[in-house]
């Protein structure tokens, strides 16, 4: 297969990780007789400081002509000043809107090789398998915001909205998620506060009563879903929820694998590319410095495989590389548990390794 990858590096370890996920896909190009062309365009704080702009149209357009794209990270202190005018993370928002790229798939399961690296019990951990799916162009990030005058100096708002066809389109896919899995949906709101919330809650219990009846349904208060979460982690099959909660939940959720480096996403639309991304951020604290675990973005790179490029076989090749060189007890710094460590470079180097013939 011949496929056009778009590389968004990014700011702080975003280029570290990204190296690493392009070799692992060069890796499987090889092995699995693939023609893999890369294409690495600029991207967040780095964009602002080439461009003026953190999503150049030149990015945008590569976006739009590519069969995938793996993101490193955005963001940095560099570019963290209140008053500027623009900012990395706007650059992520915009090419997740004009994408269209609605939901976003953060699996949260848990390796057995790392259940130490986790601040939870193993009796908590075991069993753990979920799906979450983030809402990701609606709610608060996209419902408008503004900063007015006030009696005390200003006061700032930003919007938190949904409509009928963003809340049945994200559930509806959450509910044929679970019936390839353990065929159950929680859905997370703040229905008790939130007027938002009640249509959504709405909206999901109508589309589940009249599409999926067979599928087990539930819905959980946000506030207590984060309690539940790593309390009893193994109850939940498939979660759906709005672009804050998730994006909130899924950080919390990845003390479940033990580290925010181990969490890969999936970021699909309708039609066109997908967006493949670690769930972390640009780590300015370890960034140049080889600490990054670069998993998260090897295993999106393997979700790109899978959701973008239909290839299941490679997509699982990188996964069991994975498993291999956990299993054989190579960790980076995170989840070292604080044993012995190896650098971004050198874990790449072993899944790559783990994946020749
Ligand atoms: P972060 O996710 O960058 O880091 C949180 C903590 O986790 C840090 O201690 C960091 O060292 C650690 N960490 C994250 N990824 C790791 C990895 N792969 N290996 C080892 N340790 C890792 O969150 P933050 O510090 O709050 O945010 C930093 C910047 O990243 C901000 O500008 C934020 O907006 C941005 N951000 C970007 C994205 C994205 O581009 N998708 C996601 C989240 C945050
Ligand atoms: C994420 C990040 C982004 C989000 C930021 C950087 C815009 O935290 O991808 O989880 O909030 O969606
Ligand atoms: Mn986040």
């Amino acid at each position: 297969m011949d496929a056009k990858i778009v590389l968004l590096p990014g700011d702080g370890i975003g280029p570290e990780i990204i190296d690493e996920g392009e070799r692992v896909l060069i890796a499987v190009a090889e092995r699995f007789g693939h023609q893999f062309e890369f294409q690495r365009c600029p991207k967040g704080g780095n964009a602002i400081d080439s461009h003026g702009t953190p999503l150049p149209d030149e990015t945008l357009e590569a976006c739009r002509a590519a069969d995938a794209i793996l993101l490193g990270a955005v963001g940095g202190p560099k570019w963290d000043d209140p008053n500027a005018k623009t900012r990395p993370e706007a650059g992520l928002l915009a090419l997740r809107k004009e994408l269209q790229l609605f939901a976003n798939l953060r699996p949260i399961k848990p390796h057995r090789q790392l259940i130490d690296a986790s601040p939870l019990k193993r009796e908590i951990l075991e069993g753990t398998d979920i799906l979450f799916l983030r809402e990701l162009t609606g709610g608060i990030y996209f419902g408008g915001s503004g900063v007015k005058e006030h009696p005390s100096g200003e006061e700032a708002y930003s919007i938190m909205t949904y409509n009928t066809e963003e809340v049945a389109r994200i559930v509806r896919l959450a509910a044929k998620s679970a019936q390839l899995r353990r065929n159950k949906v929680t859905s997370v709101d703040k229905a008790n506060v939130l007027e938002v919330s009640r249509l959504w809650r709405r909206v999901a219990a109508q589309v589940m009563a009249e599409e999926f009846p067979d599928v087990e349904y539930e819905v959980v208060l946000v506030d207590a879903m984060a309690m539940h979460l790593i309390s009893r982690p193994r109850d939940f099959d498939v979660v759906v929820t709005g672009n804050m909660f998730g994006d909130i939940l899924t950080d919390e959720g990845s003390m479940l694998p033990g580290s925010l480096g181990m969490l890969p996403s999936a970021s699909l639309g309708v039609s066109g590319p997908g967006l493949y991304e670690p769930i972390h951020g640009s780590a300015p604290d370890i960034a140049g410095k080889g600490l990054a675990n670069p998993l998260a973005t090897i295993l999106a790179a393997g979700m790109a495989l899978q959701h973008s490029l239909g290839l299941s076989d490679e997509a699982a090749a990188i996964d069991a590389a994975v498993e291999s060189v956990l299993e054989a007890g190579h960790r980076t710094a995170d989840i070292a548990a604080g044993g012995e460590a190896i650098s971004t470079a050198e874990m790449g180097d072993l899944v790559v390794a783990a994946l020749q013939p």
